[in-house]
């Protein structure tokens, strides 16, 4: 059978410490905003492991729902477009690059209506299943730094070290609309946030893998905490596992 996905990351850095001859998986879970993603690529870094980056997944699949100018809600109409779909993820000098059916869409994910897309697409238990695999295959040897909204719950609910990372939503949608900036999109933040709260509020009330912390994870809210002290606690706890 031909693999609809292919997945290469190779670790993103050299490991500042000796890498442990255990290879853990953590999983950082969490709201928009909230900051998992600089966070998972600095722990990535510290501990030499792969990054992955799931909500680039359900951002690809969105992708290709508005570009077969498919409504996101129509359930059966996005499931139908799913057997032809191939997502490829690449880590490269320059960051991680996605390819839908061989197209480089990476610069065009990140924006507001993709963000609104990917969020309605991940509600359909159809996309769910087939992403599933994909990001299993990806993780389960070990050595990786997943994050997302159901990695602690669903996708690794064995992982040794789970996060879930959460912080007030003006702080997400200041962080947000920072993130914007850096892309050279202007969003004011009264919008930013009340984008980032409707999708959370759609992430956490869906029927399948709703965004809830793990039982087992540690939450940390980092409203006031700079990246390096979320990095740094989370290590804490890693450290006693290695
Ligand atoms: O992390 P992100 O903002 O790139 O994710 C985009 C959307 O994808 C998010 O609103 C919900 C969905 N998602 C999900 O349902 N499960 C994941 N593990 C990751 C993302």
């Amino acid at each position: 059978m031909v693999e609809n996905y292919r997945i290469r990351t190779p670790r993103i850095d050299k490991p500042v410490q000796r890498q442990s001859a255990r290879q853990l998986i953590v999983t950082i879970d969490g709201p928009a905003g909230a900051g998992k993603s600089t966070v998972a690529r600095q722990l990535a870094v510290r501990l030499g492991y792969l990054y992955l980056d799931t909500g680039a997944l359900y951002r690809a699949v969105a992708w290709k729902v508005r570009s077969a100018g498919v409504d996101p809600e129509d359930g059966e109409a996005v499931a139908r477009l799913l057997p032809a779909l191939q997502v490829s993820m690449d880590q490269r000098d320059d960051g991680v690059h996605m390819a839908v059916n061989g197209r480089d869409v990476t610069d065009e994910l990140r924006t507001p209506e993709i963000s609104v897309m990917a969020s309605q697409v991940s509600a359909n238990p159809a996309v769910r299943e087939w992403l599933l695999p994909v990001q299993r295959r990806a993780g389960e040897a070990g050595g990786v730094v997943a994050e997302g909204r159901d990695l602690g719950t669903r996708v690794f609910p064995s992982a040794e070290a789970k996060f879930f990372l959460d912080a007030d939503v003006n702080t997400r949608a200041g962080r947000r609309q920072q993130d914007l900036a850096g892309a050279g999109r202007v969003a004011p933040l009264e919008r930013t946030r009340q984008e980032i709260e409707t999708r959370d509020q759609r992430d956490k009330s869906r029927a399948i893998a709703p965004l809830i912390p793990a039982a087992d994870a540690e939450v940390i809210d980092s409203s006031t905490l700079t990246v390096e002290q979320v990095v740094d606690r989370m290590m804490g706890k890693i450290a006693a596992k290695l």
